[in-house]
Formats: structure tokens, C-alpha cells, sequence
């Protein structure tokens, strides 16, 4: 048996459940020699991408997010990307993101300067603006004091008439035929120079595709190195109004600033698009060029999503399909062309991330997909009931139910070590795995994939952003070595979506709200929040007791809201009265937290009568328990979990 460490860590249930299927197929399969369908080719560029290059803002994540709320597919790449990859994404558009470091320190991240000549629209925010000033030939200066919090900015003028540069030092046409324009270029200005060396045929499509008509002359912007303040780049008048990067947003915009360089002076070709009473707060160029010394990404910049939005498919022409519905047809299609007449099996956990990967794996490929589900004996209330049902009945996807609760509680009768449950909890599992993959296989089904739930963070977190959220733990996967040589291929449907995406891609797929918006589960259930010895009987209180917790905050309307909330039966008893008589029961604890990602939680501030409601239908509904209390520890220095 491979070896599985205790492991404490702010994950889901079902990557921790992938995991220990991992190990499990690997052992069922020793021995065994699998044949594996190749990896996928990768994917061309059918869908619209604009990549986001991370300088290390807290932020960036925020950015990607907000493209894609634009309906707009995004990647965040390292900003050591060599050119070649970034030019094999085809983007339509470039974001540069914020970052600690000032353009002018020694070793500060640069970005390729073959984007400068790319002829793709560049958005740079902060820093990003920095590189993109200097990319171009402008200059940034240091501020004695870096600008930080609300401002408001005052909007000077907007690139109505900006028309793409054209393309070059592109490795391959990325773009087919119908798609591009075949408006004439525009007249260079004096000093702008525009490099026909590839011609036409090589031109992005315009953002004003078949509006370019009606568009302004453009501006002449011969002048290089505009000072900031010169009267012309304050001069509105040659740029229309209205449309570009801060169209439909009004003349002064509050915004959140942070930055500690500032523009000292304009490239050549770009104009002052907005300023606040201490400087340059916006700068663009008739290419689609634009530079942020804000955050656009952020709730306290007022129109923020419209600017991104804006940039998308004003300056980078993006028609915004990335959709659910998009991403369903994408998937099945990429799926059936990676796992072509193999056979995949998927743990299901009860969680959202197995029921989408699994739900998306049965569309494309029916039945060479196996859904296997352990019950444990460990999870919720009418959970076990609620999955089947699901897959069974309503999406008819058949699920081998592998009934092991007795097998698990037999293993963990009186054991009290939190990390002690786990290992065994861990173990088990991978045992009923095996022993499944083990059985289909002398059905005679080999296994050729493993579906897994890996969401995009994980990639992200994975691909060397060195820069990217240093201080996050990185836990995942660490249930103990996997094998090096896996004897299979995983299918990751999921590698490329945030969590809320999944489950807006669970929603289409017609999953039922309960599955899609599930609060985050732990592998090992129930029985680290049956605190000291598990025993049926001790479940079964906690169970009751949970689900009038997880009843009242529904019908609060709160469950949405909480990352989690749930009950924990303590190892305390305690002196109660009822009716005439003294008892001496069970406290059950109450927790509920908010929090974004489980690195750090407060405790929620649930309305008195909603926890008065708990704590009556508690003591009053289910046995043995005489008191409740309410946890007000947040994380740090507590956990979310009591063990
Ligand atoms: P803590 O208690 O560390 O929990 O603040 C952070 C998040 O992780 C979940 N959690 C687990 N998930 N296996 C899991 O899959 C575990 O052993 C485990 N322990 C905690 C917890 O529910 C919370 O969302």
C-alpha cells in the first residue's frame, strides 16, 4: 500500500478524492501494461483569447476574472512567457498587469519587445503601464511617495479612431481569412510609422470592423516625446467622443490608484487620455495602446468591467462568446479528441467539481465513462441519496455505488487523532479504489484515464509564476508520492475554469442548484467534526444537528454567502434541564464563516434570530443534545475545522 501522508489543508473533497485515486488506479494497474492515447494536440486558436502577463499584483487574478466576465477566454501567463508562446495563443489582446516592482529597478520584469511590434492591442495597468510608456519610447519617473487608494480621474479625451497597427513577427497567420478587414490602412501620422512590411493580408481586425467609415480622421501625432501637459495632448477635439477605452463612462471617473512611477513623458503617437490633479492617469495610441495608472479590475474603480469591457471589443475587436454553453460544446469536442475510444473513470465525491468534470466526460463519450462513488459513511445528511439520485435519475448517468461506511467505521472505531482519521480515512479510500479499478478490469475494462477536478488556479499555481501569490500555500496533491509513471492519462475538462465558472458550466449542463453551490465539503466528512471518537450513533446526532444548521441558513437566504457553515458535535457533555428533568447531553457547536479562498476566514455575523432557530430545533429535534454554542474564532489563529 502506498504510503499517505496526514495531510490538514485548505482543499476540497474532491481534489483530495482525485489524489487518492490516483494512487489507487496505480495500484490496481501494477503490473499491467495500458495502452494510452496520445495527448491531446494542442488546441488552435477557435476561441477569442486575450492573455494577461503577471507582474505580481495581488490583482491579477481580478483582472482575468473580469475578462472573463466579458465573455472573453483569458490566461495569465508568466511575464518570462518566451515570444513564441505568447504568439501561438493568436491573442486579440494583451494585458499587462500591475506589480510591486518600479519599471526602473535593476532586474525589474520586462515584457517582449516583439509585443511592442505585434501590432496587438496592449492594455497595461500600473506597472503594466510602465513597461507598455517605456515599450514605446516614454519615459516614467519615480514619485517621492507612491500614490495608493481613491482618486478621481478626470477623462480628457478617448481614442474614438483607434485602428489596429499591422501585424508583424507573427510566427503564423492567426487569423483566417474571413475574419480580417479589408479596410485600408489609415495614413500613418507624421513620426507614427506604420510597418507595412507585412501588409494587409497580416492585420488584426479592426475593433470598428465595418464602422471604420464612420470613424474621425485620426489625430496627427507626429509630435515625439510629447510633454504630458502640452496643450495638443489636451486638445479633445481631434478625437471624437464618447467612444474607446472609457466609452459610455462619464467625464470624471473615482478609481483606485497604486502606484509608485509616474508618467514623465508621452511615446511618441499616444495622447493623455485622463489625469488626476497629481498627474497622467491614462495613456493611449491609435493602435489600441492603452495605458492604466489605476485598477480597472477592482469594485472601488466605478466602471472598471466597462473599461475592460471596452478594451476587449472596442480595441481588440473580441465578439465575447466565451460562455457556459460555449465552453460545454468546447469541452465534450476536446474531450472525444483526447480520449477517443478509451475508457475514463471518475471518483465522484458529491462535490461540485467531480459532478461537472463527470457530467462533461459522460456528454462527449457516454458510456466509455465509469463514475464510481465510495460512500464513506461520513458525509451529510441524505447525501449519499441526493448523488445517486442526481446522476441516476435525473441526468442518467450511471454511478457504481460503492457502499463502504461500515468497512471505514469499523477502521476508525476509536480512533482519536484528527491526523490519525485522516491517514485512515485516506488509506480506505484508495483501498476501494483499487479494489473497484481492480474488479472492472477483470470485467475486462481497461482504464485508460483518470478524470480529475483541476481547476484553473492549480494550473495557474503550478506553471512557475514565481511572481503569483508567493506567500499561498501550495498544498494540493500532497497526500503522498504518486507515482512517477502513471499509468494512465488524466482528463482535467476543468484545467482551464475558475470555481464560479464550473459552476456556471454545471448550471448549463443542468445540474440542480444544490450540487452546483455546494459549500466546500473536506474529504475526510464527518468524521473531523465528530470530535474525539467516532461512532454511529455519534454521526448520526451530528448529522441531524447539521442539517437544521444548514436548513435555517438556506432559509435565511444565507447559504450562498457563507463560504461554510456546519455543525460540530463536541466531546463535551453538559448539566441541562427539561421539563421537570436534569440531563446531562451532548453541546453541539455551530460554525459558519466567510471567506474568499479558505486561507483566511472570519466568522460570520449570523442574525441572532437565525441562531436562536438553530439552537431551539437542535435541542428540541435531536436527542441527546442539551446546548449549542456558537463559534466566534476566525482564522487566523483558528481553523475553519475543529480538527
Ligand atoms: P481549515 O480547517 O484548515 O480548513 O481552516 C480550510 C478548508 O479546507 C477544508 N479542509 C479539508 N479539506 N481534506 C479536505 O479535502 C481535509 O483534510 C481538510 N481539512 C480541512 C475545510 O473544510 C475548509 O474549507
Amino acid at each position: 500500500m502506498t504510503d499517505v501522508s496526514p495531510r490538514h489543508v485548505g482543499t476540497t473533497s474532491d481534489e483530495e478524492e482525485a489524489a487518492y485515486l490516483e494512487v489507487a488506479l496505480t495500484e490496481a494497474q501494477a503490473g499491467h501494461e495500458t495502452q494510452h492515447a496520445p495527448e491531446p494536440a494542442p488546441e488552435p486558436a477557435a476561441r477569442e483569447t486575450v492573455l494577461v502577463l503577471d507582474y505580481g499584483s495581488q490583482y491579477t487574478r481580478l483582472i482575468a476574472r473580469r475578462i472573463r466576465e466579458c465573455h472573453v477566454y483569458c490566461e495569465i501567463l508568466p511575464p518570462t512567457t518566451p515570444w513564441a508562446e505568447i504568439a501561438a495563443r493568436q491573442p486579440k489582446g494583451v494585458v499587462l498587469s500591475g506589480g510591486p516592482a518600479s519599471v526602473y529597478d535593476p532586474g525589474a520584469p520586462s515584457a517582449p519587445d516583439e509585443l511592442w511590434r505585434s501590432g496587438i492591442p496592449v492594455l497595461g495597468v500600473c506597472y503594466g503601464m510602465g513597461l507598455l510608456a517605456r515599450g514605446f519610447g516614454g519615459e516614467m519617473a519615480r514619485m517621492e511617495r507612491r500614490e495608493y487608494g481613491p482618486a478621481t480621474i478626470e477623462v480628457e479625451s478617448s481614442p474614438t479612431a483607434l485602428t489596429p497597427r499591422p501585424m508583424a513577427n507573427w510566427t503564423a497567420d492567426p487569423y483566417p481569412r474571413d475574419r480580417r478587414s479589408s479596410a485600408p490602412l489609415p495614413d500613418a501620422g507624421e513620426g507614427e510609422t506604420i510597418d507595412s512590411g507585412v501588409g494587409d493580408d497580416k492585420r488584426l481586425p479592426s475593433p470598428l470592423e465595418g464602422e471604420i467609415d464612420a470613424v474621425a480622421p485620426l489625430p496627427r501625432t507626429g509630435r515625439a516625446g510629447w510633454a504630458v501637459d502640452s496643450a495638443e495632448s489636451r486638445d479633445q477635439s481631434a478625437w471624437g467622443g464618447g467612444e474607446g477605452i472609457f466609452a459610455g463612462l462619464p467625464a470624471q471617473i473615482p478609481v483606485w490608484m497604486s502606484h509608485g512611477d509616474s508618467l514623465a513623458r508621452l511615446p511618441e503617437g499616444f495622447r493623455v487620455l485622463a489625469r488626476t490633479p497629481s498627474g497622467v492617469a491614462a495613456i493611449g495610441d491609435a493602435a489600441g495602446h492603452v495605458g492604466l495608472q489605476f485598477h480597472p479590475e477592482v469594485v472601488h474603480t466605478t466602471g472598471g468591467l466597462t473599461i475592460i469591457d471596452n478594451f476587449l471589443k472596442r480595441l481588440c475587436g473580441c465578439a465575447g462568446t466565451w460562455t457556459p454553453a460555449n465552453v460545454v460544446d468546447e469541452s465534450v469536442a476536446r474531450i472525444r479528441a483526447q480520449v477517443g475510444a478509451g475508457h475514463v473513470i471518475c471518483a465522484l465525491s458529491g462535490g461540485v467539481d467531480s459532478a461537472v468534470a463527470a457530467t462533461l466526460i459522460a456528454r462527449a463519450i457516454g458510456d466509455q465513462l465509469t463514475c464510481v462513488f465510495v460512500d464513506n459513511g461520513l458525509l451529510r445528511h441524505d447525501e449519499a441519496k441526493q448523488l445517486m439520485d442526481t446522476f441516476e435519475q435525473h441526468l442518467r448517468i450511471p454511478v457504481v455505488h460503492v457502499d463502504a461506511s461500515e468497512r471505514f467505521l469499523t477502521r476508525l472505531a476509536g480512533v482519536e487523532d484528527p491526523e490519525e482519521k485522516r491517514r485512515i480515512i485516506g488509506h480506505e479510500f484508495i483501498a476501494v479504489f483499487a479494489a473497484e479499478a481492480q474488479r472492472l478490469r477483470e470485467e475486462g475494462t481497461e482504464i485508460d484515464f483518470l478524470a480529475q477536478g483541476t481547476l484553473y488556479p492549480d494550473v495557474i499555481e503550478s506553471a512557475g509564476h514565481d511572481t503569483v501569490n508567493a506567500a499561498r500555500i501550495k498544498t494540493h496533491h500532497n497526500v503522498g508520492g504518486l507515482p512517477e509513471d502513471l499509468p494512465f492519462t488524466l482528463v482535467e475538462p476543468l484545467r482551464y475554469l475558475f470555481k464560479d465558472e464550473v459552476r456556471l458550466v454545471g448550471v448549463a449542463l443542468g445540474l440542480p442548484e444544490r450540487m452546483v453551490y455546494r459549500q466546500p465539503f473536506p474529504g475526510p466528512g464527518l468524521a473531523i467534526r465528530v470530535i474525539g471518537p467516532i461512532a454511529k450513533e455519534r454521526l448520526d446526532t451530528l448529522r441531524a444537528a447539521d442539517a437544521i444548521v444548514v436548513d435555517e441558513v438556506r432559509k435565511a437566504g444565507l447559504y450562498r454567502t457563507l463560504w461554510q457553515s456546519f455543525a460540530i458535535l463536541t466531546p463535551i457533555k453538559s448539566v441541562g434541564v427539561m421539563g421537570d428533568e436534569r440531563t446531562y447531553h451532548d453541546v453541539v457547536a455551530v460554525r459558519a464563516v466567510t471567506s474568499d479562498d479558505a486561507m483566511t476566514a472570519d466568522w460570520a455575523r449570523l442574525p441572532y434570530d437565525v441562531l436562536a432557530a438553530i439552537s431551539n430545533r437542535i435541542v428540541n429535534e435531536v436527542p441527546g443534545v442539551n446546548r449549542v454554542v456558537y463559534d466566534i474564532s476566525s482564522k487566523p489563529p483558528s481553523t475553519i475545522e475543529w480538527e
